[in-house]
Formats: C-alpha cells, sequence, structure tokens
C-alpha cells in the first residue's frame, strides 16, 4: 500500500493480520472504479478488492498448512461472509488442485443477524445451524461477541477441531477475548462496507472495502 508506516504486520508471520492504522486516510474514489450508483455515497476505498483477494490467498495457504488432509466443513456466516467465504474456499480448492496435499471440504450455510444501520443490537439470530464440525468464514469480528455465541453453539456439536477465520477484526477495546485463528487485516473502530458487507442491506455490490459517507449513511438509514 502507499504509506508504508501505516501499515505493519501484527505478530510474527502475520497471526494477527495486516494492521491498518488509525491514521489512515484510504485511497481516492477516483484511483479506482466502483458502481456509479454509490457516488456521493463513499468516502475512501479503504481495501481495494485485489488486495483483499492477496491476502485471502496467503490465508488459504496458511490454513491448509494447518489443516491439509483433515476432512472439514465450512461454515459460512451469511450474509457479510458470503463473499470471504467463497473466495478462501476458491483458493483452498486452487491449492488442491496443484499440489499432492488436499483438503476435502463440505460447505454450510448459517445466517446472523445483529446489526440495524451502523449498530450493534443486543439479538443475535442464528438461523439453519445443524450438523456442523468445522467452522470457517467469518467476515468480520467487531464486537466478538457474535462469534463468542456462535462458538458455544457450535461447540455443542462436538467437533474435533474449531477453527475461526475472518477478514477483518476491528481493534475495539474489549474484543480481546475471542479473535480468529486467521485473520485478513485489523481494522481501526470505522464502519466499512463493501466486499459482502452491508450497511442496512446497501453496498453488498460494491468490490472494494469501502468508507461511508455521511451522505451514504444518510440515504440508506431506516
Ligand atoms: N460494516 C458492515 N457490517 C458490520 C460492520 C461494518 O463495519 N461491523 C459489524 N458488522
Ligand atoms: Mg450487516
Amino acid at each position: 500500500m502507499a504509506d508504508d508506516a501505516a501499515h505493519t504486520e501484527a505478530r510474527g508471520g502475520g497471526g494477527g493480520g495486516i494492521v491498518i492504522q488509525d491514521s489512515w486516510p484510504g485511497y481516492s474514489l477516483d484511483l479506482f472504479s466502483y458502481p456509479a450508483h454509490y457516488s456521493g455515497d463513499l468516502d475512501c476505498v479503504y481495501i481495494p478488492h485485489g488486495v483483499i483477494m492477496d491476502r485471502t490467498e496467503r490465508l488459504a495457504r496458511n490454513i491448509m498448512g494447518d489443516l491439509g488432509d483433515h476432512d472439514i466443513v465450512v461454515l459460512c456466516v451469511l450474509k457479510g461472509g458470503y463473499q470471504f467465504c467463497a473466495d478462501l474456499v476458491e483458493r483452498i480448492k486452487a491449492l488442491s488442485r496443484n499440489s499432492s496435499q488436499t483438503i476435502p471440504m463440505r460447505v454450510h450455510f448459517i445466517r446472523l443477524k445483529s446489526y440495524l444501520n451502523d449498530q450493534s443490537t443486543e439479538d443475535l439470530h442464528i438461523i439453519g445451524a445443524e450438523d456442523l464440525s468445522f467452522l470457517s468464514g467469518k467476515a468480520i469480528v467487531d464486537t466478538g461477541k457474535t462469534m463468542r455465541t456462535l462458538l458455544k453453539h457450535v461447540q455443542s456439536f462436538g467437533p474435533k477441531m474449531i477453527k475461526v477465520a475472518g477478514l477483518l477484526v476491528k481493534r475495539v477495546t474489549h474484543n480481546t477475548v475471542c479473535l480468529p485463528d486467521y485473520v485478513g487485516f485489523e481494522i481501526p473502530n470505522r464502519f466499512v462496507v463493501g466486499y459482502a458487507l452491508d450497511y442496512n442491506e446497501y453496498f453488498r455490490d460494491l468490490n472494494h472495502i469501502c468508507v461511508i459517507s455521511e451522505r451514504g449513511k444518510m440515504k440508506y438509514k431506516l
């Protein structure tokens, strides 16, 4: 990325993800393309799509290294996790095709909902969780409360091993208890959209992860 000082690796080997500092202003929207129907609704491109894909490729390699030859069930957390999960599974499939190490994968989908506008609400709904033995593909870990609740639920099925992959972890003071095993990026506590992350169901159709503008918030407010 352009500003070296603003991007450092957390922990050895990037285990905590690529750290995006509070001072990172994002890229000007003029430098990238995005759907015209969102013009005026965004402040900046925070993480370009290509960077997301490159980081996901590395996460897939790390996952293969740790879990290769295990039979796994991927649990994709909808809706915000669908794109990350799909791209991560795609990368793992590519690695399986191109080496002697392979992972047989089954994919399940569950749905969680706890956000209204840009605020986390108290009630968390889990929809569609049945027979689960491996967990992966949550797009964003924020309060960590959601992840804790979900993990407890998954553990009740007695899987041999549970691993969590999260594309984004937000730096909020109270989320240190429950962090994913595989992290794409650690970001400041800002509300972001795109790459399947929404604001009241809008912006899922945006490739880059972006910061929403005040105008965008007003326009799509419920
Ligand atoms: N964007 C979209 N959905 C979210 C976010 C966010 O920043 N945090 C938690 N859910
Ligand atoms: Mg949402």
